[in-house]
């Protein structure tokens, strides 16, 4: 039994059998270079982000959310989540959705006066109250990002979880949505962060992936391309795409970001 896909935006195809061919490092030596790295760069990770992709990365982000589209309400997982780009776009995306909802429902009752909504809504709001987890293995990013929602005034709605993709310690089926942005790669065993994140989404949950198409290591490009040749795949897209529904994910689809530099992935857990 397959599901409709049209319900999710967008219909999927069916993916061949896929593996990835990323495990060649060793293994805790690939753990400890990435700790030390972003260890290192945590105070400036923004510096670097900007660096790393001309400023670009923000559009890419905003385009995540977009996509997203989070209601009033929704949990958010950040996998990978650093010092927090995603959480404070998600947390403003649904404070702006639900401040829209708000004048909708005035206008629609035709009361100019904002006290009775206020009255039906208090403290503003009313509505369940959204919340992103923000969790990263590295606990000088998580710093980073505290001192980034202490600076903006944010203090409702976010929290910081030292953790890691591979191991997640969250209760099953607790978020509506999980993210992971420009983390995928970093992660050892990529199939584990998947069944990690289907047993955290609630059913009918979302995952977005966002990352870009190459791999950055040219050790491990080299070998990507010649297994991917190999297995005649024909890009790192399609290739993920196959492992997220080898996964268990289902209406896979993927977008291609500034020609396909960056691809934003999504599933859903059914
Ligand atoms: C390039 S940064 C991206 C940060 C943020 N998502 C963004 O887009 O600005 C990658 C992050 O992944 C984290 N990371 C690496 N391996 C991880 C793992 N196994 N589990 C959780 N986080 C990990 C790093 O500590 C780092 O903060
Ligand atoms: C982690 O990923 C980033 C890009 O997302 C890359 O620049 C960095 O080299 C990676 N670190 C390791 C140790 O793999
Ligand atoms: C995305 O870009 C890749 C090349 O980077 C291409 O092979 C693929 O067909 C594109 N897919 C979509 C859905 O645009």
């Amino acid at each position: 039994r397959r599901p409709d896909c049209r319900w999710f935006s967008g219909a999927a195809e069916n993916g061949g059998e896929t593996h990835f061919g990323f495990e060649t490092v060793s293994e805790t030596e690939k753990a400890s270079k990435v700790y030390k790295v972003f260890e290192n760069v945590a105070q400036k990770s923004d510096v670097m982000n900007d660096a790393m992709s001309l400023g670009i990365h923000r559009l890419w982000k905003d385009a995540l959310l977009h996509v997203m589209h989070p209601q009033p309400g929704a949990r958010l997982l950040d996998v990978a989540g650093g010092t927090g780009d995603i959480a404070f776009r998600f947390l403003e995306y649904v404070r702006s959705q639900q401040e829209r909802q708000q004048r909708r429902a005035v206008s629609l009752r035709q009361t100019p006066l904002w006290r009775d909504v206020s009255d039906r809504y208090p403290d503003g709001g009313g509505a369940p109250e959204s919340a992103v987890v923000v969790c990263d293995i590295n606990k000088e990013m998580l710093k980073v990002g505290r001192q980034r929602a202490d600076s903006r005034g944010v203090t409702t709605g976010l929290s910081w979880v030292v953790g890691d993709a591979e191991e997640l310690l969250f209760n099953d089926d607790q978020f509506v949505l999980y993210t992971i942005a420009f983390g995928i790669w970093n992660v050892t065993h990529i199939d584990q962060a998947l069944k990690e994140a289907l047993q955290v989404l609630k059913p009918g949950g979302r995952f977005l992936c966002l990352e870009f198409s190459k791999v950055t290591n040219p050790v491990l490009e080299r070998l990507v391309t010649l297994w991917m040749s190999l297995k005649s795949v024909p890009s790192v897209q399609e290739e993920f795409k196959g492992l997220m529904e080898d996964s268990g994910f289902f209406c896979v689809q993927y977008f291609n970001l500034t020609g396909g530099v960056v691809a934003l992935h999504s599933g859903f857990k059914l």
